[in-house]
């Protein structure tokens, strides 16, 4: 039986490749792709889930929702997935005019199969937490919420703190992290782990499925901001490891963990702190992923993308 998942997700490159992976995987569901402004802006974000759902065409499409337009976020990641969000690509997409809104989506699926739906944002929890404060009643009916984002011991990436998904919405953050749903945070101890070569690009450079054709569009523009901005030969893919939670959660070792977001702090906005003492504050309220198996994630991206539509 495979596993329902809504995808929540601010595509962004490592986004569209996370999606591309659960899109090709029979052990998952996608019922629906709910967009939520990040890395690019709300608009911006839900043209790119509609661009990447065309061109890959799957047997069953999942359902579209759209950004609020006027979501609120701290930043952008456009100097590093490009202006329009996927690398030097752009895709032109049919006006959907009936588009609803991420957050009715994720309500109207929930409410149609209570318990059965694993939730994974890989971008700010914006809808989330909106879908909380006007349906509180919601949460109960995740089945496990994933969440790409956070950190404990590595620091931030778009502030010395902050991981960039908790930055954008901290108080969204806030919010679905204290509502009490069973979770598991990949955090960017995790996906820092795994850092993708060259050989994912020359693997989907040498194939011709529509998976291959438009990551092989989107991804060349990462990897050389990677090498120009980090002198890495590589790139990380960190939304892509939170798929692969959902696909193989035995390739993550998570402990449990007490957690809150910084909401008020001048340097320290977004970020998440994790209580490891002895006799921690409170009792644990989500599981992290600390460490991945590298290599098995890795056969895992590049099986699943080699064998994509
Ligand atoms: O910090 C990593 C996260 O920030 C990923 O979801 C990436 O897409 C960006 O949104
Ligand atoms: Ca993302």
């Amino acid at each position: 039986m495979a596993r329902k998942v809504i995808l929540d997700m601010d595509p962004g490159i490592d986004d569209a490749v996370a999606l591309c992976l659960a899109l090709a995987d029979p052990r998952l569901e996608v019922i629906a792709v709910t967009a939520t402004g990040g890395n690019v802006s709300p608009r911006q974000a839900t043209r790119n889930v509609q661009a990447i759902i065309e061109r890959i065409d799957p047997p069953r499409w999942p359902r579209i929702g759209a950004a609020e337009s006027e979501q609120l976020l701290r930043t952008d990641a456009r100097e590093l997935y490009g202006a329009e969000g996927l690398g030097d690509a752009e895709f032109t997409v049919a006006e959907l005019h009936n588009r609803h809104p991420s957050v009715k989506v994720l309500s109207e699926e929930l409410r149609q199969a209570p318990g059965e739906i694993t939730v994974v944002c890989s971008g700010p929890l914006s809808n989330l937490s909106a879908l909380f404060q006007r349906e509180p009643e919601t949460a109960a009916m995740i089945s496990e919420l994933i969440v790409v984002g956070g950190s404990v011991a590595v620091g931030g990436n778009i502030t010395a703190a902050a991981e960039f998904n908790i930055y954008c919405d901290a108080e969204a953050a806030q919010r679905v992290l204290r509502a009490k749903v069973p979770t598991t945070v990949v955090t960017l101890d995790a996906t820092q782990k795994l850092v993708l070569r060259y050989d994912l690009l020359d693997m989907l450079r040498s194939r011709e499925t529509r998976t291959a054709k438009l990551l092989a569009a989107i991804l060349p523009g990462l990897y050389h901001i990677y090498r120009q901005r980090y002198g890495m030969e590589g790139v990380y893919l960190h939304d892509v490891a939170g798929v692969v939670a959902a696909m193989h959660p035995e390739l993550f070792t998570t402990k449990a963990l007490y957690g809150e977001v910084e909401v008020t702090g001048e340097l320290t906005h977004g970020a998440t702190v994790f209580d490891r003492r002895p006799q921690p504050e409170g009792a644990p309220n989500m599981d992290v992923a600390l460490e991945l198996d590298a290599a098995a994630v890795r056969d895992c991206i590049f099986r699943g993308l080699d064998h994509g539509e």
